[in-house]
């Protein structure tokens, strides 16, 4: 949208959170709420987004230009006296700005930007200076009222401590979001006095203001998107509003998702049709799931990509790695940063993988640790391997040429290179390169003394009862 500012207030202290972290950091579905806010602006495309800080302003601010840079100008109120209050410290950054402005909160994420567009789509059809958005409320609480004239246009807002008895009944409330032609807001803004119970400057003076002269216009919108955020409980409402919401569109699009209420969703994670997403499941961060892939029981997939057709079983642990298509992972498998499994490759129970490539077609089913490792195609890694990539002061490397058969229960001291089509003997701990074709065996030679057990077995009972 052409010429629309944005200003976000976030400088109240959010005390019912009983929390260290300011209020609007708290994250909703892994996205701090402040940034869910300036996210609706981006998509409006306003320019220039302020947000007013104030309680906290450090961690605010760092969070803001860390993750938008100079894209968002910060302003400071120092002491917060009432929402008209700070939007006048924001008037400075918006210097000669025409055309409109938003006012949004940062403790109110769930905004809707279809509903700002609504807002100012009818601010301008009927030219007036102000047009807010309106809830209808069972239970309007502190909100403040919409008046209307006996005629039904608006005449003013008045706060839930300032009502008449007769006004506290009107169930028609202000969200406090705004689009208020600029003009208008740096003509009147200074004018708002604190002739209430609160002594606070009240930004809902505008609203009468507007009524007497330049025109005002109330549009109703989807409370749902509408709610703040108090208190941890109200946090989690919301979450849980939005989590639906993604899951719907999920699954709209194709995805399955299989008792819905208790997976966890981040919103930036994409997930292809035909993709099947099982109870108590946690996607988060950038991860993209292909189609047709299940994601088992109470997997945990972190900033990963997961290919066509791959099967993670139940209780799976996926941070930044790749999993190509076909692949099995799991169950109880933990693929840490750096992973590849290429395509077909198998990792089972009790796997861990850091920083290692598993080759088209190969497999470690079983209870082993492969960090720092390059393995081929067609290996088979048996159950119980370990790479020893670490030495307590530098990591190294194993590499596992093509074809490969690693016996169970082996360890390689890396550096190793173990050549193509080798055959490593169970139990065998390699400490030096293989050459290609090579049978590898470190075992000492077994021996069987005959008739010796019982003899072992008396000698251990008679010292033990010595002891005694
Ligand atoms: C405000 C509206 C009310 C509306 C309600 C919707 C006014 C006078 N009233 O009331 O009509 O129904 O929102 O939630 O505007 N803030 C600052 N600096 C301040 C004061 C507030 O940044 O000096 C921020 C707060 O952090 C908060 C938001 O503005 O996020 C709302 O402020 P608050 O004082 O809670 O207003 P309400 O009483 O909720
Ligand atoms: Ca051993």
């Amino acid at each position: 949208m052409k010429d629309c500012a944005c200003v976000i207030l976030a400088a109240g202290e959010g005390t019912r959170m009983k929390s260290a972290r300011p209020k609007v950091l708290h994250t909703v579905l892994g996205r701090p709420m402040i940034a869910h806010v300036v996210d609706a602006a981006s998509r409006l495309k306003a320019s220039p987004v302020i947000v007013v800080t104030g309680h906290g302003r450090d961690e605010v601010e760092a969070l803001l230009s860390s993750r938008y840079g100079r894209k968002v100008t910060t302003v400071l109120q120092k002491e917060q006296k009432g929402t008209a209050h700070a939007v006048m410290q924001a008037m400075s950054a918006l210097k000669n700005h025409k055309g409109d402005v938003f006012i949004l909160y940062g403790d109110v994420p769930l905004i809707d930007p279809a509903d700002l567009k609504k807002m100012r789509n009818g601010r301008k059809k009927k030219a007036a200076a102000v047009a807010f958005l309106t809830m209808t409320l069972p239970e309007p609480g502190s909100y403040g009222r919409v008046i209307r004239d006996d005629d039904g246009r608006v005449h003013s807002i008045v706060e839930a401590k300032d009502c008449t008895s007769a006004q506290r009944r009107i169930r028609e409330v202000n969200s406090g979001i705004y689009c208020i032609e600029a003009d208008f807001l740096r003509k009147n803004l200074k004018n708002i006095g604190r002739t209430n119970k609160k002594k606070e400057f009240y930004l809902t003076d505008l609203v009468e203001i507007a009524a007497r002269t330049e025109g005002v216009i109330a549009i109703e919108a989807d409370a749902h998107n509408l709610e703040g955020i108090n208190d941890r409980v109200q946090l989690a409402l919301l979450e849980q509003r939005a989590q639906e919401r993604l899951n719907a569109g999920l699954m709209r699009k194709g995805v399955t998702i299989r008792n819905p209420a208790s997976v966890f969703i981040e919103p930036d994670v994409k997930i292809s049709r035909d993709v099947e997403i099982m109870q108590s499941v946690h996607l988060s961060g950038t991860t993209k799931i292909k189609s047709g892939a299940i994601v088992g029981a109470g997997c945990a997939i972190t900033d990963s990509v997961i290919g066509r057709n791959v099967e993670i079983k139940p209780y799976s642990v996926i941070e930044e790695a790749v999993v190509e298509d076909d692949a099995v992972v799991g169950p109880f498998a933990r693929l840490r940063p750096g992973t590849l499994l290429k395509k077909g490759s198998k990792v089972g129970n009790y796997v861990e993988l850091k920083k290692t490539v598993l080759g088209e077609g190969s497999k470690a089913n079983h209870l082993s640790y492969l960090g720092d490792g390059v393995i081929g195609r067609g290996v088979n890694v048996g159950a119980g391997t370990i790479f020893c990539n670490y030495d307590g002061f530098s990591k190294h490397r194993t590499v596992l040429e093509d074809e490969v058969f690693i016996g169970s229960d082996s360890q390689i001291v890396a550096p190793v290179t173990v050549g193509k089509g080798s055959y490593v003997g169970t139990g065998t701990t390699l400490t030096r390169d293989v050459p290609p074709g090579s049978v590898a065996l470190s075992r000492v030679r077994q021996v069987n003394r005959e008739g010796f057990a019982r003899l072992l077995k008396n000698q251990l009972a008679s010292s033990k009862k010595k002891k005694k």
